[in-house]
């Protein structure tokens, strides 16, 4: 309360109308922090339109991709920012429910997150000024990556097996019980608050021209201070990396976690935003001692083990990328296996159902790219 908690969703209740909301958000050029950059205030528009009627909003909290770790640094640091971001959200869109969608690993934040939730309630900060009010819920994964994609988020919150849905329809037109549904990341939810009482305009300031704002970093791997970073938008990936991170001797950076893009260190300028290289925020670093193959190889049992099953490119696809990885690791590789990596890669970003399926093969194709020589010195010694 001392730093300004709540004075937002008072002055988005008390002053504005849910369409101002979503304007303001619109005009800040927000976009979600949980990897696919989508705008937030069109999102809201979306579910803002549907008719009147039952409506839900959720914050995603699963946190499941290899090497994120900030979501959990955002909620342990201020939970209620991110209530009060859901709060203000469901005002915007008209929903009356919001759930929060916590990591099976996270349960221990379970209680932190209740306490928070039930003092905001008694303070009557989720009591609207026409007699509504908004419900907060907790609903706990059971350790699935899969379910932090949110067609599968949904299913799990609806008690079934984790799979992804065919779309559209999208979430904010039919998500939850077919009822339109706004999903956004923890991140995406804390950064509302500030901007709905500093004005759109403060939060367009920072940032480059496509990706606006701050963006919060997991940084971890072969670095001498792993940690939570928070920098503005555009800034590159070796001040993140070299300067505050203090890495040595850095042979690849992977932004993104295990499905994200990986680029050898005369790639460290490329800047950290949504025009450059960004993901959800994880950044894995591997120094010189590294072995480029057997870190995608390891990347790919994750996606093996991962994949729903739903659809073939996937479920198929990333069991023959881990088998020949495995093969060329051991040995037994040969060069024309690096044209399959190749062309499988590519049938599986093409026609996967999901990000899953689309993403998992990302490493592979740029340690193809920037570190072919590696594989090739794999097949050569056995020859
Ligand atoms: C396999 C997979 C896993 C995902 N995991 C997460 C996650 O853990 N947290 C998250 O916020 N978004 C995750 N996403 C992205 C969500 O589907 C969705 O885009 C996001 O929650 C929307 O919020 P945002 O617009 O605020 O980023 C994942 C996507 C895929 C394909
Ligand atoms: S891409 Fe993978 S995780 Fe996504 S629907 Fe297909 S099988 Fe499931």
């Amino acid at each position: 309360m001392a730093r300004d908690g709540f004075k937002a969703l008072e002055k988005a209740v008390g002053q504005m109308t849910p369409q101002q909301v979503v304007e303001e958000v619109k005009k800040s050029g927000l976009r979600g922090r949980g990897g696919a950059g989508f705008p937030t205030g069109l999102k809201w528009e979306l579910a803002s339109k549907t008719a009147e009627g039952e409506k839900f909003v959720v914050c995603n909290a699963d946190e499941g991709e290899v090497g994120t770790f900030k979501d959990k640094h955002i909620i342990q640091g201020d939970p209620f920012e991110i209530i009060e971001g859901i709060a203000i959200a469901s005002y915007a869109v008209g929903a009356n429910k919001g759930y929060i969608y916590l990591r099976a690993e996270y349960h221990y934040l379970r209680d932190l997150l209740e306490n928070a939730i039930e003092q905001v309630r008694n303070q009557g900060f989720l009591k609207r000024g026409d007699g509504t009010t908004v419900e907060i819920e907790i609903r706990e994964g059971a350790g699935a990556y899969v379910c932090g994609e949110e067609s599968a988020l949904m299913e799990s919150i609806e008690g079934k097996r984790g799979e992804v849905r065919y779309r559209p329809p999208f979430p904010p037109q039919q998500g939850l019980w077919q009822k339109p549904t706004t999903i956004n990341n923890v991140e995406t939810l804390a950064s509302i608050p500030h901007i709905i009482l500093n004005g759109a305009e403060w939060f367009s300031q920072i940032g480059t021209e496509q990706s606006k704002g701050t963006k919060v970093f997991s940084v971890s791997g072969d670095v001498e201070k792993p940690g939570v970073y928070e920098l503005t938008m555009g800034s590159s990936v070796e001040e993140l990396v070299v300067k505050l991170a203090q890495a040595k001797n850095v042979k690849a950076v992977q932004v993104g976690g295990a499905s994200g893009r990986l680029m050898p260190s005369e790639k460290l300028d490329t800047p950290l935003a949504f025009e450059g290289c960004l993901g959800a925020g994880a950044i894995l670093v591997f120094n010189r001692d590294r072995d480029i193959v057997e870190m995608v190889q390891e990347n790919a049992r994750f996606f093996a083990e991962e994949s729903c099953g739903k659809c073939v490119p996937c479920r198929q696809g990333t069991h023959v990328l881990y088998d020949i990885l495995t093969r060329i690791s051991q040995g037994h590789g040969h060069e024309e296996d690096l044209t399959i990596l190749d062309e499988l890669s590519e049938t599986m970003t093409l026609a996967s159902l999901c990000g899953l399926g689309q993403a998992a093969p990302n490493s592979v194709i740029d340690s193809l790219r920037y570190f072919g020589d590696e594989y090739r010195a794999k097949i050569q010694e056995i020859v």
